[in-house]
């Protein structure tokens, strides 16, 4: 169901992106597959919108939440015979708060709002507190609030769509402690984030339908670097790559003080993020690093491979750039020669031997892509 009532910005403080009915009845369908006694708990979807996944499902009771007063009048009529409230469910929300017992099976189920309150992208319009949230579910990500929360719930199994970069990036997976020490993938399936209507409307990132189910062991983030990831449309991948930090520095050293004569490189990120923001650089800034002579080759290789970006599948998104290490020192010259040629001034600040044989570039990312 397309949110109705709610202007951009709105939607936008809220993380009000609702899900596409596809991506409802995949989650659904991993549920049941996968939930031997699903009908014997209580369902609880605690930012429930409209009720997109309150309504296929007939378990003993079934509760929506939503702190969008609107959003679950509409809910009421949309999908009647369930339960509803209208809660802000970060804040002092408990099983007490919805009259749950803790020996009842609960399955929290739905989509949370994932609104990064640190990121550029449309900063200007999100406010940097939109509610009132508990001191041990605060973060600067909405949606890994969210997880948190559900932790606390002690739920049985968690049925959620979420960034993958919540799981696999190292710094998301620490914050996500409390959860990941609790619940274990048991299914999920990986879509593009470009299938949300209005959100990222560049280049799309991965979002992951999952199911979790309480666990002693958890989730350990070398699970998640030896896991191999499957698509909605029959992709696999993994995260086994060779990156390009452990050749260079992605960030500027507090110790280095700009000169003259020295190469300038914009911050690197992940590769999305290396899609929207610069790479050599003339003037010096506090994003700026300054470059060890000796890596050079490596700087142009990443120049080199945010032109292909545009070929890479949207689920290394949030990915570091990576590099087959051996075939790229086999064919630098090559790599040096475009970035020359992109950026002329850097002839004068460092040495190169030319190479315009700029085919075995388009060789080397095929093989890379997997094009
Ligand atoms: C991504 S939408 C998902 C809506 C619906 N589950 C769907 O997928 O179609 C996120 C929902 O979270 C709600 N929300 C945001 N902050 C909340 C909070 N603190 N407590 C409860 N709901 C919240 C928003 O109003 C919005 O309806």
């Amino acid at each position: 169901m397309v949110q109705q009532h709610l202007s951009y910005e709105e939607m936008t403080n809220l993380g009000c992106f609702y899900t596409p009915q596809k991506f409802v009845d995949k989650l659904i369908a991993i549920v049941k597959a996968n939930v031997p006694d699903y009908d014997k708990h209580v369902f609880l979807d605690s930012s429930c919108g409209y009720g997109s996944f309150l309504s296929s499902l007939y378990p003993l009771r079934t509760i929506g939440c939503d702190i969008d007063e609107k959003a679950i009048e509409k809910a009421k009529l949309l999908c009647p015979g369930c339960e509803y409230h209208v809660a802000n469910t970060l804040h002092a929300f408990t099983r007490a708060s919805i009259d749950l017992s803790a020996d009842k099976k609960l399955l929290i189920i739905g989509n949370p709002p994932y609104n990064d309150t640190t990121s550029k992208v449309k900063n200007s319009i999100k406010n940097s507190e939109p509610c009132a949230i508990d001191a041990d579910l605060k973060t600067r990500d909405l949606g890994i609030s969210f997880l948190l929360s559900y932790n606390k719930l002690q739920p049985d199994y968690v049925a959620v769509l979420h960034p993958l970069s919540y799981m696999i990036k190292k710094a998301n997976h620490a914050l996500l402690k409390p959860f990941y020490d609790n619940y274990r993938l048991v299914d999920h399936c990986i879509v593009n984030s470009q299938e949300f209507g209005s959100t990222s409307r560049t280049k799309g990132f991965p979002i992951i339908l999952a199911l979790y189910e309480k666990s002693a062991s958890g989730l350990k983030y070398s699970d998640v670097l030896n896991m191999r990831f499957k698509t909605i449309d029959g992709k696999c991948f993994d995260l086994k790559h060779d990156y390009v930090k452990n050749y260079i520095a992605k960030y500027p050293s507090k110790y280095s003080r700009y000169k003259d004569g020295d190469i300038l490189f914009f911050t690197m990120r992940d590769i999305n993020a290396l899609n929207r923001s610069k790479t050599f650089i003339e003037e010096w800034s506090d994003n700026a690093i300054i470059i060890d002579k000796k890596k050079f080759a490596y700087y142009c290789y990443v120049d080199v491979f945010k032109d292909y970006i545009c070929k890479l599948p949207y689920y290394y998104g949030n990915c570091d750039v990576f590099i087959d290490n051996a075939a790229f020192l086999a064919v630098q010259d090559v790599f040096v020669t475009k970035s020359m040629e992109k950026h002329p001034w850097l002839k004068e600040k460092a040495a190169y031997t030319e190479n315009r044989n700029f085919h075995l570039i388009d060789d080397y990312f095929a093989k890379l892509f997997d094009l």
